[in-house]
């Protein structure tokens, strides 16, 4: 089974020109980091990605879907969630081992993805109140039997486009019942540059972001020709469109043609981290990296740890 990577998405560059505006960013710089794990099925480990013991370190592994893949095209079912990443190598037994030897690692699991057997996945809810039952309860069992922490949305399609409280009410649901069930103890959301998309996440952000603990935007999204300023200002607008949100700057390490590249990512966290507004870092994915030797894993959990 192979659920690919992240957005797929078209961007909306002038969209987004027009919304640029300069303003000041409070924050702080923060230790958070975080790795995507699981989605390419190249076969990494947690135990291949070197940990800095100075940073608090999240995995997310990816995905788990609500599709079913008996069919073809794979079919929605309507919140109940299978497991689409690397189990072989990302084993309930490997998820404790890995928290065993290190106190500062959780691990968590985000739903949704680009595609599932190179289909879309869409965001497609029958109604709220089945949606969520069928979510909880697929999800509580798969947490439990996992050990995991959290949970991640990352929808990037959406079944009806303009249903933002649709959206709003099954996710922020979720993450309510499932944290005061006790099951997790921190959710992320994972947006970027795209109309529809934010339009969904900002949507949810204005009634539950007191629910969601980390905004793992996609900066990645962005042109290959965005400059380490572009990024900064790119990471200011969203900290305005995400008011009080940690959000994360990021960079892929998947050799992928029109995206920045990860050396700008990366030169753009120090010059955020100078600036004393960089909360934290998250990189799409470990699997990419596996074969170029977690160098920006290294330089990036050494930045945050500095
Ligand atoms: C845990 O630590 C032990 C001892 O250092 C090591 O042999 C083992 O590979 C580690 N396992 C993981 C999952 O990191
Ligand atoms: C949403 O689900 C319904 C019912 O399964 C299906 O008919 C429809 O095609 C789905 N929409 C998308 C965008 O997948
Ligand atoms: C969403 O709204 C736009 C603009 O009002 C409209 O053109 C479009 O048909 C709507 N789409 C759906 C799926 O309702
Ligand atoms: C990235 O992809 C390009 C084009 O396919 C290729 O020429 C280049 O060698 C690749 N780089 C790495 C680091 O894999
Ligand atoms: C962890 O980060 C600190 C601070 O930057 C650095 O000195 C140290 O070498 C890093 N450790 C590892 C194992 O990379």
């Amino acid at each position: 089974m192979y659920s690919s990577s992240f957005f797929s998405t078209p961007l909306f560059l002038s969209f987004l020109a027009c919304m640029l505006s300069p303003m000041a960013v409070l924050g702080a710089n923060s230790n958070h980091f975080t790795e995507y794990i699981g989605a390419l099925f190249r076969g990494v480990k947690f135990s291949d990605v070197p940990i800095n013991s100075s940073v608090e370190f999240h995995y997310i592994l990816s995905f788990a879907i609500d599709y079913s893949v008996a069919t073809t095209p794979p079919a929605p079912t309507n919140g109940e969630f299978g497991v689409f990443w690397d189990t072989e190598n990302l084993s309930p037994d490997a998820v404790s081992a890995i928290e065993q030897n290190y106190s500062n690692v959780k691990v968590a699991v985000s739903l949704g993805g680009a595609t599932v057997n190179g289909y879309n996945v869409y965001f497609n809810a029958t109604s709220v109140e089945s949606w969520v039952s069928n979510a909880v309860s697929s999800l509580t069992t798969m947490i439990q039997q996992y050990n995991l922490d959290g949970i991640d949305i990352d929808y990037e399609s959406f079944g009806n486009e303009n249903d933002t409280d649709t959206f709003t009410e099954c996710i922020g649901q979720l993450i309510k019942t499932l944290k005061d069930n006790g099951v997790i103890s921190f959710a992320s959301i994972a947006p970027f540059a795209n109309p529809t998309v934010q339009s969904m996440y900002q949507a949810l952000w204005a009634k539950y972001s007191s629910i969601i603990d980390y905004v793992n935007f996609q900066f990645y999204a962005y042109g290959a020709d965005t400059t380490v300023d572009q990024y900064v200002q790119y990471y200011d607008e969203q900290v305005s469109n995400y008011p009080g949100g940690n959000v994360l700057a990021s960079f892929m390490t998947e050799n992928t043609t029109g995206v920045i590249s990860a050396d700008t990512g990366f030169s753009a966290c120090q010059e955020l981290k100078s600036e004393n507004k960089l909360y934290g870092i998250f990189i799409w994915c470990a699997d990419a990296s596996l074969s170029q030797g977690f160098t920006y894993e290294i330089q990036s959990q050494a930045l945050l740890a500095s």
